[in-house]
């Protein structure tokens, strides 16, 4: 079988489990490709025999870079695709609008998973911060259940193939509490969550790092990070920047996550 692995990652939360899903299916045979969103022209997307698209969840939604890039891609009818999400609590509709996303472009979506990861939103680690750090997350475990989940899709990809009916996942949109968090989020309205941001010139170093990490390419390195209104409010220059040179009025500087700690070793635990 031929994978493409799509993902979108702020802080490596969402690499490490496309990572994990591509070791352990290329282990066993497959020819996996993975590949960020940014990297890859939505037309050359058809040739692949399975798709897994991968994100973040942000406020119980998709990360909205990933969100538009399904909405804008061509439509590949029939090819099956599933879905794995990365958040620190709970996918509230991330799933389903993915899905139902997935399903408008004509894919058949077999399955959907969430890889509980390190909180990387420093509104709440203002708060949680202890308990995080107490921790080691992703947990063994669910890294286990999510390489059982990647063979799973495999086999009902192939299923798939032979035309042998599988079970697909749901994709209406019903009304939970958090549908409305969903909706602003995948349209970027999660931007005025960040407060005011400055940048702390004397620290800035012009490094260019908030400039490549930016999922939707709203940062420019004129003298200093500037920030446009494309901004979607996922904090990944803040978390990124080496120098904790971008501030807001909101949190402090030290409520930044700076991804896992050593993923590798992380891997290794599973076999990988
Ligand atoms: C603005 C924001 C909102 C978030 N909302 C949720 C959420 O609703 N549910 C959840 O489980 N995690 C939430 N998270 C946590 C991230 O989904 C989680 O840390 C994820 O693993 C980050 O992945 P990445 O490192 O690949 O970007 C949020 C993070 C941010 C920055």
């Amino acid at each position: 079988m031929n994978l493409l692995i799509l993902y979108e990652s702020c802080t490596g939360n969402t690499e490490l489990g496309a990572e994990l899903i591509r070791r352990t299916l290329d282990k066993e045979g497959h020819r996996c490709t993975m590949l960020r969103y940014r990297e890859i022209d939505p037309g050359g997307l058809e040739g692949y025999d399975l798709y897994c698209f991968a994100t973040p969840v942000q406020s119980f939604a998709p990360l909205a870079a990933t969100y538009r890039f399904i909405k804008n891609m061509p439509k590949l009818k029939g090819l099956p695709a599933f879905i794995l999400t990365t958040g620190a609590g709970w996918p509230g509709v991330a799933h389903r609008m993915m899905a139902g996303a997935l399903r408008r472009k004509g894919m058949a979506v077999i399955g959907a998973r969430m890889l509980a990861c390190p909180d990387n939103w420093p509104i709440g680690r203002t708060f949680d911060r202890r308990f995080y750090n107490r921790f080691t997350f992703p947990r063994r475990r669910s890294m286990r259940k999510t390489q059982d989940f990647a063979r799973e899709m495999m086999n009902k990809a192939y299923r798939f193939r032979d035309g042998i009916k599988v079970k697909q996942t749901p994709h209406i949109l019903w009304p939970t509490p958090t549908l409305p968090m969903g909706f602003f989020a995948v349209r970027g309205m999660l931007a005025r969550g960040f407060g005011k941001r400055t940048v702390d010139a004397d620290a800035c170093t012009r490094c260019g790092i908030c400039v490549e990490t930016c999922p939707v390419g709203a940062v420019r390195l004129i003298d200093l990070p500037e920030f446009d209104s494309s901004c979607i409010g996922c904090w990944a220059c803040f978390n990124n920047c080496p120098e904790k040179a971008i501030l807001t009025n909101i949190c402090k500087p030290e409520t930044y996550y700076g991804g896992i700690e050593d993923p590798e070793k992380l891997l290794k635990k599973v076999g990988l």
